[in-house]
C-alpha cells in the first residue's frame, strides 16, 4: 500500500474533520501518502484529488463540517458513475479509498468494493441509522444542538402555555428524535418506527394540560408520515380538546453545523485510525464503527441499504419519564 484517498460524502456531520485528520496522520505514520477527494463521490468521478500532509489537517479537529466538501451523488448509483469513479482512482494511482459518511455513502462504498476497489467506510451521519456501530460520528453533537433549542423553547412555551412541536432531522430514522425527546424531557415523541406515536401526540398533550403542566413539548422526527405541519394542524383543529395553543419549530440543518464535542472528536479519531489499520491488514469492504466501546468491522454487504432499528425500550422510557 502506497497511496490512499479519503472522502466525505452525504450530509456533513460534526466530527468528519477529526476523522479526516486521523486518516491522514495514521496513514502518514505508516509511510503512505494520502490524498483528499473534494466534494464526495462527485469529486471522485471528476478526479478532484489534492494531496494532504499532516500539516494540512492541523487545526481542523475542532471544526464542524468537512474541509474536503461533501455532496449527494446520484451518478454513483449507475454503472457509468461507478466506472468513472474506479478509473479516477486508478488514474491517480490510489491503492485504497476511505469513505466517511452515512447510509447512502456506505452503499456507494459497497458498490465500489464489489467492483474490486479496496475500500473501508467510517460511520458518520447525524441520523445514526447505520448498522455496524452503536453511534455514528456527529449524532452526539447534533443532539446537543437540538437540546439547546429545545431547552429554550420550553422557556417560551411555559410563559405562553403552549404546546411546541419541534421537528428534528434523521431522515427515515427516529433515533435523533427519540434521544432528543428523552434528554429534552419531552411530553411526547413522534417517530416513524412507531406509527402509534403520531396518533398518541394529541392524547399526550391533552394529558399534560389536564395535569396542570405549563407547556407540552413534543419532539417530532422529520420522517413521520404526513410530517409535522399536518400533525400541528390536527392538534389545532382540536384546540379546545388539547388545551394548549400550538406552535411548530423546525430545527433543520442547524443540527448539522455544530462544532464537534469531545465524544465525536474521540470517536472520529479512533475510527479514522482504525480504518487505516484495517487497510494495512489487507481488509477491504468493511464499515468501521464502535460497538460496546470496541472497534468493530462489519462487511459493507451487511450495511448497504439497511437501517438500524431503534430500541423499543428507549421509546417506552421516553413515555414513562414524560409524566
Ligand atoms: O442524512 C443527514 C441529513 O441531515 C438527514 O437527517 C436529512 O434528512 C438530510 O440529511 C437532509 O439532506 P440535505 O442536506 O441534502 O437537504
Amino acid at each position: 500500500m502506497k497511496r490512499i484517498a479519503v472522502l466525505t460524502s452525504g450530509g456533513d456531520a460534526p466530527g468528519m474533520n477529526a476523522a479526516i485528520r486521523a486518516v491522514v496522520r495514521a496513514g502518514i505514520d505508516r509511510g503512505w501518502s494520502v490524498v483528499g477527494v473534494e466534494n464526495g463521490y462527485t469529486g471522485l468521478i471528476a478526479g478532484s484529488f489534492r494531496p494532504l500532509t499532516d500539516r494540512d489537517v492541523g487545526g481542523i479537529i475542532q471544526r464542524g463540517g468537512t474541509v474536503l466538501g461533501s455532496a449527494r451523488c446520484p451518478e454513483l448509483r449507475h454503472e457509468a458513475g461507478l466506472v468513472a469513479a474506479t478509473r479516477a482512482l486508478e488514474h491517480a494511482e490510489v491503492d485504497a479509498l476511505i469513505v466517511i459518511g452515512g447510509n447512502g455513502s456506505q452503499t456507494g462504498a459497497h458498490a465500489l468494493a464489489s467492483r474490486g476497489v479496496t475500500v473501508a467506510g467510517i460511520a458518520s451521519t447525524i441520523d445514526n441509522d447505520l448498522v455496524g456501530c452503536d453511534v455514528t460520528i456527529g449524532v452526539t453533537t447534533a443532539l446537543d444542538v437540538a437540546l439547546e433549542a429545545i431547552d429554550r423553547l420550553k422557556v417560551t412555551a411555559s410563559s405562553h402555555h403552549r404546546a411546541f412541536l419541534v421537528e428534528v432531522m434523521g431522515r427515515d430514522c427516529g433515533y435523533l428524535g427519540l434521544m432528543a425527546g428523552i434528554a429534552g424531557g419531552a411530553e411526547a415523541v413522534a417517530i416513524p418506527e412507531v406509527p402509534a406515536s403520531v396518533a398518541g401526540v394529541a392524547e399526550a398533550v391533552r394529558d399534560a394540560y389536564g395535569r396542570g403542566k405549563a407547556h407540552a413539548l413534543v419532539v417530532v422526527a422529520e420522517g413521520i408520515r404526513g410530517g409535522v405541519d399536518a400533525l400541528a394542524q390536527e392538534l389545532m383543529a382540536h384546540r379546545t380538546d388539547v388545551g394548549f395553543t400550538v406552535r411548530v419549530t423546525k430545527i433543520g440543518h442547524v443540527q448539522r453545523g455544530g462544532a464537534p464535542g469531545a465524544f465525536d472528536r474521540i470517536l472520529a479519531s479512533r475510527t479514522g485510525a482504525a480504518a487505516v489499520d484495517a487497510l494495512a491488514r489487507g481488509t477491504t469492504g468493511v464499515l468501521i464503527g464502535v460497538i460496546q466501546n470496541q472497534i468493530a468491522e462489519t462487511p459493507l454487504a451487511e450495511v448497504a441499504g439497511r437501517t438500524k432499528p431503534i430500541d423499543p425500550a428507549l421509546f417506552e422510557l421516553a413515555r414513562v419519564l414524560a409524566r
